[in-house]
């Protein structure tokens, strides 16, 4: 059976282990052969620029090839079922990248295909970005269970992976969202009951006190294009400046998984400010992912070495 990363959780309690493979891949430059001869597909139903480009650059990293395919340039823009396409994917290639608008659709190509399926994004959660996202605060903090991350603005996808990496990881999360936008309840009553210091407020200010990670997203994400204006109105007061970061623990760093909207959900002094670490999460996407292909792929290697 493949094994496949859907979601923060399906990391397992070695997670851990994952940030340092990261960490020394990142110190060493790491190329490898691992993928040597296979090829993955990634299948983007929405727009990127970093997931897509730190996937092909870690993939050939890794000795192996990819194909970018959009549903406009391929039989599912017509309508053919997703499981005839997955069990299409699956005799040709040896892995799926996928972004699209539900989890489900991510299930399913991973049940039809066969294959190891990547998630790189739905309206549920963005585990990618937030794999990097806390590798990018342990560089900072290897004593993750001993950080206080904030959460401020929409209860969103990242939101949603922040509580579950919450979990997984130990750090204390504190999210502030306008009523209406939370993230996902189960989840959030699942982390609670699970014992996960995750709480959901309504006042930016309070949450932030004693932050050390001061954490935000653009008010309408992709797919809620029609919502912006409904948006605009409701996150008033839900943005990052550096009146908010003042509320923050001394040295607390500004974090943003991009794209930013500056004058948005942040101020233009903090994005650009000492605070921010915007980039090093955009970097850290292409180790953390090579890191979870590398452990997808020389699973599957010995289970394949074994039949
Ligand atoms: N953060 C992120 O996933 O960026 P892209 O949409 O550019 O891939
Ligand atoms: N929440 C954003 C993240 C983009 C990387 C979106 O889904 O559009």
């Amino acid at each position: 059976m493949p094994r496949h990363f859907i979601r923060i959780r399906d990391l397992g309690p070695d997670a851990r282990v994952l940030l340092i493979r990261a960490g020394e891949m990142k110190k060493s430059r790491f190329r490898s052969d691992l993928l040597h001869g296979k090829i993955l597909v990634l299948l983007f139903e929405k727009a990127s620029t970093r997931t897509r480009l730190s996937f092909e650059v870690g993939i050939r990293r890794l000795g192996g090839g990819c194909i970018f395919m959009t549903p406009a340039e391929s039989q599912l823009g017509r309508a053919e079922p997703l499981e005839d396409t997955a069990r299409v994917i699956g005799r040709y290639n040896d892995g799926i990248v996928v972004r699209t608008f539900s989890e489900e659709k991510v299930r399913k190509l991973a049940e039809y295909s066969g294959i190891p399926v990547i998630n790189a994004l739905t309206d549920q959660g963005h585990p990618c970005q937030v794999l990097s996202d806390v590798f990018t605060m342990y560089e900072r903090r290897p004593d993750l269970d001993k950080v206080k991350v904030a959460w401020v603005g929409d209860g969103n996808n990242v939101a949603n992976s922040f509580i579950e990496a919450a979990m997984v990881f130990g750090f204390a999360l504190s999210l502030a969202c306008p009523e209406g936008y939370d993230p996902d309840p189960s989840l959030l009553a699942e982390a609670q009951a699970a014992g996960a210091a995750v709480t959901l407020g309504r006042d930016p200010k309070e949450t932030v006190a004693g932050a050390h990670f001061v954490n935000t997203d653009v008010w309408a994400s992709m797919g809620q294009e029609s919502e912006r204006k409904a948006r605009e109105k409701a996150f008033k007061g839900f943005f990052v400046d550096g009146a908010l970061m003042s509320s923050a623990a001394p040295g607390a760093f500004f974090m943003h998984c991009l794209p930013a909207h500056r004058g948005e959900e942040v101020s233009a002094e903090v994005f650009e400010g000492q605070a921010s670490i915007v980039f090093d999460q955009a970097e850290n996407r292409l180790h953390t992912q090579m890191a979870v292909m590398e452990r997808l792929f020389t699973d599957m290697h010995i289970e394949r070495n074994k039949t």
